[in-house]
């Protein structure tokens, strides 16, 4: 590998996805939302994505350049890989790794969501690794890299056989948006800072240990403290171990993880991370811009409010906004609007998930089938476990006039409407990192049922805590069918009251909670400027 130049003032994100270009999940919605709001703030952050060239719209993103191929050895079989650099439509600066038997699919990890993986993704995911370290010799050496998931868990452990285990440590606040690097040139023989994000602890990206050896790592890395974990490889765990400071999305996930109700099997490590203040929660945000209610044009009625702040009494206008986008995503779908018998029409439900264990879409169902004739409608869309999604289609077809189900497919216009037009927006996760969708919903003026966990715990306001003043929802602490039929009757009953205004209130409190990325940017900013100087 050529030899690499010298310090440049930039941030490197690194993972599998990025939204709107290619996206399974919230990590694509965090690849594309924080990085557009570090930039804002002055941070030159570039993202590094495989090239999905299937899957990118080609209209998303705008090529500058190409550059000479590089190379690594998988065991005994060398692969070529190309760098190109660009940007995305909305100004983020891209590196693309080039490989098309690695990266030219239909899908970011596999199907149905990834729940099914390509059985070549370690090997696909060790590619982005060494793609990224190739094109810092390209492009110049990032102050800080910041690696996400399992996927990007190889980076760090790429990034030190290269430049060595030193790291940069010199950097005066400022640098990382001062394009005058002439002090800091020739720092040959220190790598950069690295930052590791845990958005799902779930997916450890676990294989056998024999495939260590066919995906370029160092040998030294087969190490309980690297990568080797009870006999198996475990990209999650060495990338968190190899890296200077883990984070994860949200402050109660951050303590969660270390326990072993909630650590997968690392929670011990997590554990001695967070003991030594190197394993922090930093809340995610959502692209304010682009989940906006006023100026989406994927929903069917744009929101008529000039104000950011609502009150009480533009309550009115928020209740045509649902009512509208419910009569049209009906019309749509072909679901009868129902009516109860005080004249007010059902509550409408709303499900935009994976469909795995994790996300408790299980037990929504079985509640709903547990109800002797429930009194919602529902709209369910996701993809997933083929156990969960066959019966999410059997309700759907049993109670054709209050369900409907759209299984299998990502979609993005359908998730906006869905939004748009849920009174109540389901979300019993049994562990939630942070969760981006229950902020989108309540942007969408939805009341939340969620489970008490996680990013969720951290954002919906329970309407049953006593010291909550504006609730925004109910947090489950019983996660299982009766439970959430438990919370789905409060709910009902609320919306249904006579006492109207705990319903308009608990709208207006969601629509005002506007979970933008401002705040933890600011925070990611300073963990830059840290741990750097
Ligand atoms: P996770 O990342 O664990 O799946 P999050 O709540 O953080 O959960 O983020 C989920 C994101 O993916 C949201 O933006 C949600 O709207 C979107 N999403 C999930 N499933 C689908 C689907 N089938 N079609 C469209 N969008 C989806
Ligand atoms: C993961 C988590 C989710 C989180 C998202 C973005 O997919 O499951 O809770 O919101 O990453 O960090």
């Amino acid at each position: 590998m050529e030899q690499f130049k010298q310090f440049n003032n930039e941030v490197w994100f690194v993972g599998a996805e990025m939204a709107p270009l290619a996206k399974a999940g919230g990590l694509g919605d965090v690849m594309g939302g924080l990085p557009k709001v570090l930039l804002k703030a002055g941070v030159n952050v570039r993202v590094v994505i495989p090239y999905y060239k299937n899957i990118i719209p080609q209209n998303f993103i705008e090529i500058k350049e190409s550059y000479p191929a590089g190379r690594v050895g998988f065991g005994e079989i060398p692969f070529e890989f190309g760098i190109k650099t660009g940007i995305t439509n909305s100004g983020i600066p891209l590196v693309l790794i080039e490989q098309n038997h690695f990266f030219n699919r239909e899908e970011v990890y596999g199907s149905h969501g990834g729940i099914y993986g390509y059985k070549d993704n370690l090997w696909r995911f060790a590619m982005l690794a060494h793609g990224t370290a190739y094109a810092m010799s390209i492009l110049g050496i990032p102050l800080v890299i910041h690696t996400h998931d399992w996927s990007g868990g190889f980076v760090p452990a790429v990034i030190r056989q290269t430049f060595g285990d030193k790291r940069v440590h010199f950097a005066p606040a400022g640098i990382l948006s001062n394009s005058k690097m002439d002090k800091y040139v020739n720092a040959k023989g220190l790598r950069p800072a690295v930052i590791f994000t845990i958005h799902n602890l779930g997916y450890q990206g676990v294989y056998g240990i024999d495939d260590f050896y066919d995906i370029g790592i160092d040998f030294r890395y087969n190490s309980p403290s690297a990568y080797e974990h009870f006999g198996t490889l475990n990209s999650l765990k060495g990338g968190m171990l190899l890296s200077d400071i883990v984070t994860t999305v949200s402050p109660t996930y951050a303590k969660e993880i270390t326990t072993p109700g909630f650590g997968f099997g690392l929670d011990g490590e997590l554990k001695n991370l967070y003991n030594n203040g190197k394993l922090k929660g930093i809340l995610n945000g959502i692209d304010l811009d682009y989940w906006n209610p006023k100026t989406d044009s994927l929903i069917y009625y744009n929101l008529n409010l000039k104000e950011n702040s609502y009150k009480l009494r533009d309550y009115k206008e928020w209740r045509g906004f649902k009512t509208i986008n419910r009569k049209a995503l009906f019309s749509e779908v072909s679901l009868p609007l129902k009516i109860a018998k005080n004249g007010r029409p059902f509550p409408l439900l709303g499900i935009v998930s994976r469909f795995t264990e994790e996300k408790g879409i299980d037990i929504f169902l079985d509640s709903l089938f547990n109800w002797n004739d429930f009194p919602f409608q529902v709209v369910i869309l996701g993809s997933g476990k083929d156990y969960i999604e066959k019966k999410a289609l059997y309700l759907s077809k049993i109670h054709s006039d209050k369900v409907y189900a759209q299984i299998g497919k990502y979609d993005e216009a359908l998730s906006h409407k869905i939004y748009a037009a849920s009174d109540i927006f389901v979300m019993p996760s049994k562990f939630e990192p942070c969760g981006l969708s229950q902020m989108i919903a309540m942007r969408y003026g939805g009341v939340i049922a969620a489970g008490d966990t996680g990013g969720l715990h951290d954002t919906v306001s329970d309407i049953v805590d006593i010291n909550i003043k504006e609730p925004s929802g109910i947090l489950i602490k019983y996660l299982n069918a009766s439970g959430v039929s438990w919370a789905l009757n409060e709910l009902y009953n609320i919306y249904m009251g006579s006492n109207g205004d705990i319903w308009n209130n608990m709208v207006i409190n969601a629509a005002n909670k506007h979970f933008g990325w401002d705040d933890s940017a600011g925070v990611y900013k300073n963990l830059y400027y840290d741990i750097i100087k």
